[in-house]
């Protein structure tokens, strides 16, 4: 039997594209839970359509960058400059990802924001509609069509008003919030509209396809079931399928001779300290001034701790166009210079921080050498940074500190110490729980996120799916 064909469309493809000459071009390994989620799916014949993160204005470089994208089964959506000034940096980061995260819209251009939110909502219907041309350009009837994220709302309108017989799904990556918080947007009625012309729309949690059908009910007026939501007699299938990783990757990753070699360096230069582990994309939503407070509060009260301990965080750049992303960068910077400045020595600082990426083998062995993880999200669709820490410390068996806010909380609560990353001295104590916890204990929580890690993996998520997309459309069919 052949595989089903399976069209992703997500903004971020899982390669990003930099020029090396006129028709020359190198792909990177993009960074993001969206591509660690998607990579992990291997079950289906898939192909991703999305934009390679470059401009290419000239056609020769279009042809070439195609041409390399295709070896990758990647299809490119091109975009210019002004479209993603407008729609990626304006709408889709400095509108839709703060206000889903709870963080509002950013203070200080709250008033242009005002302003110019018109001109960056049509931006953003564009896009969506270039995605859409791109996918009815490769679209065979049968095809599944599968489309994410907060990026790409309006795109199941846009396709299914060509096409009302091609199967479309959309899944959110990212928290839905609450009506109170969706009724904000000035485009709040349009994109539900069309997020709704999908036949399965599906959220990490539960909570967020509740908010999301109560946004529906309250603000379109549109009546919920324990299905999903009805508009005139056409039913919108709504659930919650919890993202994982490909788990056996990580596993099998600690295997080989280039992890172990990382992890021994690590482990010598690290000799005597505990190794506290922080990664995250450098975005608001994940806390990390919050998490460095708290582990300066934890340096103040336990003096003794001072030069046994180290916390590693990688920060890995984001959306640098963006002003809020820039602010934060100078921020950071400032409060770990300060705390290294208070307690470092000549030879040894209690937080490393870097500005950029880690290859893969590299994350692997850090992961695996850690005691602590520190995930402090304010808000977070799921975090599969803790997923993947988790995975790594089979032989460690370390302890994760997990924002309650971060959808892996409703996962991997019953292992993790939770905490509200709000509350400086919560964290503070928790990071001196976690150094002191007894192997029992540590084995005991281990093991239960483990066994959760390895059987809720990223296959099945998008197997599960898939198929319930399928059962949606048969259902459908019967109905009518
Ligand atoms: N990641 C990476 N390289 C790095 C740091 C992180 O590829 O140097 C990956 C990490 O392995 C994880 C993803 O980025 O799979 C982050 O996903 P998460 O769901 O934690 O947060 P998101 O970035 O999607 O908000
Ligand atoms: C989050 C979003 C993804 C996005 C990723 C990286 O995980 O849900 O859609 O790809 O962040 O952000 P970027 O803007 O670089 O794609």
């Amino acid at each position: 039997t052949s595989k089903q064909r399976l069209l992703v469309v997500a903004n971020r493809l899982p390669v990003s594209a930099v020029r090396h000459g006129e028709d020359s071009w190198q792909l990177e390994m993009s960074v993001g839970g969206l591509v660690t989620a998607l990579l992990g799916v291997k079950e289906f014949d898939t192909r991703w359509i999305g934009w390679a993160g470059v401009n290419v204005p000239d056609e020769i470089g279009q042809k070439a960058l195609a041409k390399a994208l295709d070896e990758k089964r990647c299809i490119p959506v091109f975009l210019d400059e002004e479209v993603v000034h407008q729609y990626y940096n304006g709408y889709c980061n400095n509108i839709l990802w703060p206000l889903f995260h709870y963080i509002g819209l950013p203070q200080e251009d709250r008033l242009a924001t005002t302003r110019s939110f018109q001109s960056q909502f049509d931006a953003y219907k564009k896009a969506n509609q270039l995605f859409a041309d791109v996918v009815n350009e490769h679209y065979e009837e049968g095809d599944v069509v599968w489309c994410h994220d907060y990026h790409l709302m309006f795109l199941p309108k846009c396709l299914k008003e060509r096409n009302s017989k091609m199967k479309v799904g959309w899944f959110l990556h990212t928290p839905f919030p609450s009506s109170e918080i969706h009724r904000m947007l000035p485009s709040r009625l349009e994109l539900l509209r069309s997020v709704l012309a999908a036949d399965l729309v599906g959220f990490h949690t539960y909570d967020y396809a509740r908010h999301f059908v109560s946004a529906c009910t309250r603000i379109l007026g549109l009546e919920g079931t324990p299905e999903g939501v009805e508009d005139q007699g056409k039913l919108t299938r709504i659930a919650a399928f919890p993202v994982g990783i490909d788990s056996e990757r990580f596993i099998k990753a600690l295997e080989l001779p280039e992890v172990q070699d990382h992890m021994k360096v690590l482990k010598q230069r690290f000799a005597g300290r505990k190794v506290m582990l922080g990664v995250d994309r450098l975005d608001m939503i994940k806390g990390i001034p919050q998490k460095i407070l708290a582990f300066e509060k934890f340096l103040e009260e336990n003096p003794n701790w001072c030069n046994k301990v180290v916390l590693l965080q990688i920060a890995v750049p984001t959306r640098t166009d963006v002003p809020e992303y820039q602010k934060l960068t100078s921020q950071v910077h400032e409060i770990v210079g300060r705390i290294n400045g208070r307690f470092g020595s000549l030879t040894a600082v209690p937080i490393h921080h870097l500005d950029r990426s880690l290859d893969f083998h590299e994350l692997c062995a850090l992961y695996a050498v850690t005691d602590v993880a520190l995930v402090t999200s304010l808000r977070d669709g799921m975090n599969l940074v803790s997923y993947e820490y988790v995975a790594c410390q089979e032989s460690k068996k370390g302890v994760l500190i997990l924002s309650e806010f971060a959808g892996a909380a409703q996962s991997l609560g019953a292992g993790a110490i939770l905490v509200n990353p709000w509350n400086v001295t919560e964290v503070a104590s928790s990071i001196g729980y976690a150094l002191n916890m007894p192997a029992d204990e540590r084995e005991k929580r281990h093991h239960h996120n483990f066994k959760h890690v390895i059987s809720h993996t990223a296959q099945e998520w998008a197997a599960t799916f898939v198929s319930e997309l399928n059962v949606t459309i048969v259902e459908a069919q019967l109905r009518t």
